[in-house]
């Protein structure tokens, strides 16, 4: 292990209940657990482009970690190589000290990576609980299979609810996902990822096309969650990234420029250069 035996203080480790329930002796952490993702030297290139060059990250587990940097930095390409719809020129990807690099999107899901609104469609027609349903079903090993019996189906029910009142749903049980408000829907989305028992999980975009209210009530989801799972997100709104983020990591030309919380960063001249040069304020 790089860096050898260290410790982290109790504060930092008070966000890392696991899914199981398994805690931590007090103060201490194992440093093979200390961080839950890490990318070494990724690098994508496109025909002689460098859309993402030399990019090592290490996402802390229990961190809401935010990805950022102006226009054609790179974001969705990382994005992308972290959730394996691309595949790296370069570099390797480890997830729970596991090296994923080559494997396939669905067996990271497996181990518990998971990105949001990619993995988990909704289905308009079904109301917001059969849709949780339909993919605790399928998390529990049964592939789609509409035609099975309605008791088996009930089976996930109580499981249902309990993730839609997770995300503050409970009230929309029995409403179709197409008549649901837009930020509602995103919150529906984010359940069905919850059913697939994430420990880690990748954000495109939350608030991309959301109105104010609807990017309050998805920004305390996001914080809420994070109590349990550990969230990459990329993000444009920085007021949400400064207000959600523990790190933040800029990007620019496909490279690490800067990493550290918002009021470092806002300080990095460097940084505010980045985004003037690039025409974002
Ligand atoms: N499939 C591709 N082929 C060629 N160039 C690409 C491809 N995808 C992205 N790029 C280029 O890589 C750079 C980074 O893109 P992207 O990752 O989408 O940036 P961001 O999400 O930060 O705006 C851009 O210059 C973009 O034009
Ligand atoms: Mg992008």
């Amino acid at each position: 292990m790089p860096g050898g035996v260290r410790c982290l203080r109790d504060t930092d480790s008070k966000k890392l209940a696991t899914r199981d329930g398994a805690s931590r002796g007090r103060g201490e952490i194992c440093l093979a657990d200390e961080f839950i993702l890490e990318t070494q030297g990724l690098t994508k290139e496109f025909a002689g482009f460098f859309a993402v060059r030399d990019v090592s990250l290490k996402v802390r587990r229990g961190h809401i970690h935010a990805l950022i940097g102006p226009n054609g930095a790179g974001k969705t390409t990382c994005f992308n190589l972290l959730t394996k719809f691309l595949k790296p020129s370069a570099g390797t990807i480890l997830y729970k000290g596991q090296d994923i690099t080559s494997m396939a999107p669905a067996d990271v899901a497996r181990l518990g990576l998971v990105r949001s609104f990619q993995i988990s469609a909704v289905f308009p027609h079904m109301t917001a609980l059969e849709n949780v349903r339909v993919a605790l079903q399928r998390q529990h090993g049964s592939s789609f299979d509409f035609w099975r019996s309605k008791t088996v189906l009930n089976r996930f029910n109580p499981k249902a609810m309990e993730l839609l009142n997770d995300v503050g749903l409970s009230e929309f049980a029995n409403t179709p996902a197409v008549e649901m408000p837009y930020g509602r829907k995103r919150a529906l989305e984010i359940a069905t990822t919850l059913a697939l028992d994430p420990e880690m999980m990748l954000l495109d975009e939350p608030m991309a096309g959301m109105g104010h209210e609807d990017i309050e009530k998805i920004a305390t989801l996001i914080k809420r969650i994070s109590a349990k799972y550990t969230i990459l997100m990329v993000e444009h709104n920085l007021s949400v990234v400064a207000n959600l983020s523990d790190v933040i990591t800029v990007l620019t030309r496909g490279q690490v420029l800067a990493q550290g919380d918002y009021s470092e960063l806002s300080k990095d001249e460097r940084v505010k250069e980045a985004y003037l040069g690039a025409g974002h304020a």
